[in-house]
């Protein structure tokens, strides 16, 4: 029995040195993108990150800094968790899409474990056990090689570190809606925020101005950004072509659902950079319609609303078709009126205009028209029947951060009116049930607007032809 015991003991204890030095070696080991499952030899490169850095460092005052926390995992179910989607100011400050990390932001150097820096990233370990079950990690010393930064530490390690929070003036802060523990993680965020809050706690805290520096930021795209835009886009752009040629009556919202998503992966795009719209028939009117279970009727008119989602960067584009390849009378006067509206928006989205001037434009069109249709009787009523705005700025989010100033060189903003007229409305019935949208993605430059998703037919003869084409 005595020998069994110390069998045993040492069996454990063998075991036990073992899987410690098996994460210690993890935590220094070298890793490469592919063992990281990044194949992708296109993404966005840590220089793009390291000089959006260097540009919200232009923007804070003297003595200053500012802190970024990753998105939480967010649980869907019992053990199952939401597909990871990193917080979109993180990633574009950082290139990591892993959970539980913190990157601060210095004005100034400040000398830490020997290194001179002003900026520190702190990430999740290497853990050889969550790694078998949830994929690799990039660790401290991926970050370094893949990510380029140079004072990197395991999250959990905080204690240690003189972060020199205490000294400074005043800390820069995203408010938080997300301060959860995370459960089944040992090297969540949790105790890490409280721990900077002690920290900072005698310190000026703002919590407004980052999100406007990064709106003023992320609001002007690089060349570099735009590729991944461009491809963003071109992928929906040809998912919205195919949808044309095999849209059906005997199709149902999810179908048409699939066939844009399977082609969104097909060309490499790693999701929708939103939930799809399919909505048929009186679905059409509802404008963030995502439940897409409806089998088509002859005479539907489907609102299209998708963006694939590249590397990070979503593109947004609506299209309305008539399911059986041809628009009614009615559907068609509709459909018009949403395309001179939109046209004259996308005219207007040009440097030095507001912000605002494609939907005061697209408004006062949609009003004159709906007016004369006989379907408003004065033109404060349009709302009922075009309740949301025109535009938004795309990017890393659909509705992208942006300072909603007067319109720049290098924004990516939507041009979207819509006339929507559910069944019941105060109006002759034969408008009832056409809900009508028309989206492109404008890049916004010092001549004309260039129409990034204009490759998609808009006029109804090029529609139909497309959609009639045997
Ligand atoms: N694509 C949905 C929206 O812009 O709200
Ligand atoms: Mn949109």
């Amino acid at each position: 029995m005595k020998n069994i015991l110390i069998i045993s003991a040492f069996i454990l204890c063998v075991a036990n040195s073992f899987s410690q030095e098996k994460r210690l070696n993890l935590e220094n080991k070298v890793i490469t993108p592919n063992e990281l499952g990044i194949f992708d030899t296109d993404l966005i490169s840590p220089s793009f990150h390291k000089e959006r850095r260097e540009k919200l460092r232009e923007l804070m005052p003297a003595n200053s800094v500012a802190i970024f926390y990753s998105s939480p995992i967010r649980n869907r179910s019992n053990d199952v968790d939401y597909e990871y989607h990193q917080d979109p100011n993180f990633y574009y400050l950082t290139g990591l899409k892993e959970p539980h990390s913190v990157v601060i932001i210095y004005k100034n150097k400040i000398k830490l474990e020997g290194i001179k820096t002003n900026e520190i990233i702190l990430v999740q370990p290497r853990d050889a056990s969550k790694e078998l079950w949830m994929g690799k990690r990039m660790g401290v010393e991926g970050v370094k090689q893949i990510l380029n930064f140079k004072a990197v530490f395991a999250n959990k390690d905080i204690n240690k570190l003189k972060l020199n929070l205490k000294k400074k003036d005043k800390v820069f802060f995203i408010s938080d809606k997300n301060d959860t523990r995370d459960t089944r993680s040992n090297s969540d965020l949790y105790d890490i925020k409280k721990l900077l809050l002690t920290e900072v706690e005698n310190t000026e805290k703002d919590n407004f101005q980052l999100n406007k520096w990064m709106a003023q930021l992320r609001e002007i795209k690089t060349e570099e950004e735009l590729i991944l835009m461009r491809k963003a886009i071109y992928i929906t752009c040809k998912a919205q072509i195919e949808l044309m040629k095999k849209l059906n009556p005997e199709m149902a919202e999810y179908q048409s659902e699939a066939l844009v998503e399977y082609h969104f992966k097909n060309e490499g795009a790693e999701h929708a950079g939103f939930p799809s719209i399919h909505g048929s028939g009186g679905n059409s009117c509802i404008l963030h319609y995502v439940s897409n279970r409806r089998l088509f009727e002859q005479n539907d008119l489907l609102v299209s609303d998708i963006g694939a989602e590249y590397h990070g960067y979503t593109a947004d584009v609506t299209r309305t078709l008539p399911v059986n390849g041809q628009y009614s009378k009615e559907q068609a006067i509709i459909y018009n009126i949403v395309l001179e509206a939109q046209t004259a928006g996308i005219e207007s989205c040009v440097e030095g205009n507001s912000f605002w001037k494609p939907g005061q434009i697209a408004n006062e069109i949609i009003a004159k028209r709906l007016m004369e249709l006989g379907i408003i009787n004065n033109t404060n009523e349009v709302k009922k029947y075009f309740p949301h705005g025109t535009s938004h700025y795309l990017g890393l989010d659909v509705h992208d951060s942006g300072t909603y100033n007067e319109l720049k060189a290098m924004q990516v903003i939507t041009v979207e009116p819509g006339i929507y007229i559910p069944k019941g409305s105060d109006c002759d019935e034969k408008w009832w049930n056409i809900g009508v949208r028309i989206e492109d993605d404008i890049l916004i430059t010092n001549m004309k607007p260039i129409n990034l998703s204009g490759c998609v037919p808009r006029t109804i003869p090029e529609i139909e032809e497309i959609m009639n084409k045997k």
